[in-house]
């Protein structure tokens, strides 16, 4: 019989995150009678021990809010836990010691709030027996579990609006104007806030573009009298290697840095790839450019009404899974309904935009320009 919950909120915070800790703790308490416990700072809460009680009070007024006032972290994994011992670091598995304390504390159930990363480890610590269930977040929208995530549509929100506010200042000058928005691995802020804002070009990681196509297409437009152009940028987006301005130098045969990283998982910086892809459109087209890196400014701020109801819904639905003790599931938006899926089957794989999907064929039927060969 569950009695106690325990909530974390792991990964990059996005909105909507406050609404879920609002719906689990008033539902735990006021529908199911039960305590919940929150711990800082996603599972270095865990690992520590740094939790504090959380009541309806504690989560009054916070639906609006952004972030989450449990705090969180991208970093700290309790199967590889970093530790600081003279001046050295070294890493730890402290699983176990998660499975004790959970249990040492009279935990029945935790519920844990995350995009990929987060509930990889989730559904490594229900591996091991313990019992939680997993709450889809994530600004990337690319679990390929469930159909949306809370946070996405308030970044697409974000991002169209930065779109809309470059139109002005892009027709002015006569400018092209980079907008880079978050997406390292799957590219849907950049399709459908580019759809949104009218991009005229648009390029995601899952579609390898050509720098030569996309100056050709600043370029048509240029020809057809429009003397600006938005080109929108996903973080993760990469080249077709060896069509790179710089691939005329033959040293630069080899992928530049910017690249290789996103090629190979690594983390990028913001930035890196629109202030290239920048440069390079410039001299291809002999057009004045300038970029926009939206950041953390996707991430942060007041959540959509959308993600207030679907954080609810999820946040309701999560205590409602851990009080039929289906353990080693996670919330998911399937179609209209808020169903379950295993976090075996949640983890297994991201979710990306098909190159030849729905979005990105009304992009092109518009002509939108993404790169590629594919016109239409
Ligand atoms: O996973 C969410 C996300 O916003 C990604 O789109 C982005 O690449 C990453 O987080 C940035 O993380 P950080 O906060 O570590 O810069």
């Amino acid at each position: 019989m569950v009695k106690k919950i325990g909530v974390l909120t792991g990964g990059g915070d996005c909105p909507g995150l406050n609404a879920v800790l609002r719906a689990i703790v008033k539902t735990a308490v006021l529908k199911y009678g039960c305590e919940v416990t929150g711990y800082r700072d996603g599972y270095r809460g865990l690992v520590l021990n740094n939790f504090i009680k959380l009541t309806p009070e504690d989560v009054s007024g916070i639906l609006d809010k952004g972030g989450t006032i449990l705090g969180t972290s991208n970093r700290d994994n309790p199967f590889r836990f970093e530790i600081k011992r003279d001046g050295r670091t070294e890493y730890a598995d402290m699983s176990d010691s998660v499975a004790k304390n959970l249990e040492m504390f009279g935990i029945d159930c935790l519920i844990a709030a995350g995009g990929d990363g987060t509930l990889s480890i989730a559904a490594a610590l229900a591996r091991k027996g313990v019992k939680l269930v997993g709450v889809p977040k994530t600004i990337d929208n690319d679990l390929s579990a469930t159909d949306m995530t809370f946070g996405f549509m308030t970044a697409v929100e974000t991002a169209t609006e930065a779109i809309d506010k470059l139109h002005s200042t892009a027709e002015s000058h006569h400018r092209v104007m980079l907008l880079e928005v978050m997406g390292r691995n799957a590219g849907w802020i950049a399709l459908e806030a580019g759809i949104a804002g009218g991009a005229d070009v648009i390029l995601i990681p899952e579609i390898r573009y050509d720098i030569h196509k996309v100056a050709q297409k600043i370029l048509e437009r240029k020809n057809a009298g429009k003397h600006f152009s938005i080109v929108v940028v996903a973080e993760g987006a990469g080249l077709v290697p060896g069509t790179c301005s710089r691939a005329a130098d033959p040293e630069a045969e080899a992928m530049p840095q910017d690249e290789k990283q996103v090629w190979s998982g690594q983390p990028l910086h913001s930035g890196c790839i629109s202030a290239r892809i920048s440069g390079e459109l410039e001299k291809l087209t002999g057009i004045e450019t300038r970029v926009t890196v939206l950041g953390h400014l996707q991430r942060g701020g007041r959540p959509s009404p959308f993600d207030r109801i679907l954080s609810t819904r999820f946040g309701v639905a999560a205590v409602d899974l851990a009080l039929r003790e289906r353990f080693g599931y996670m919330v998911s938006l399937i179609g209209d309904s808020v169903g379950e899926v295993s976090l075996e089957e949640a983890t297994a794989n991201i979710k990306t935009v098909p190159s030849n999907g729905e979005l990105v064929r009304i992009a092109k039927s518009l002509g939108v320009g993404f790169g590629d060969d594919n016109g239409f």
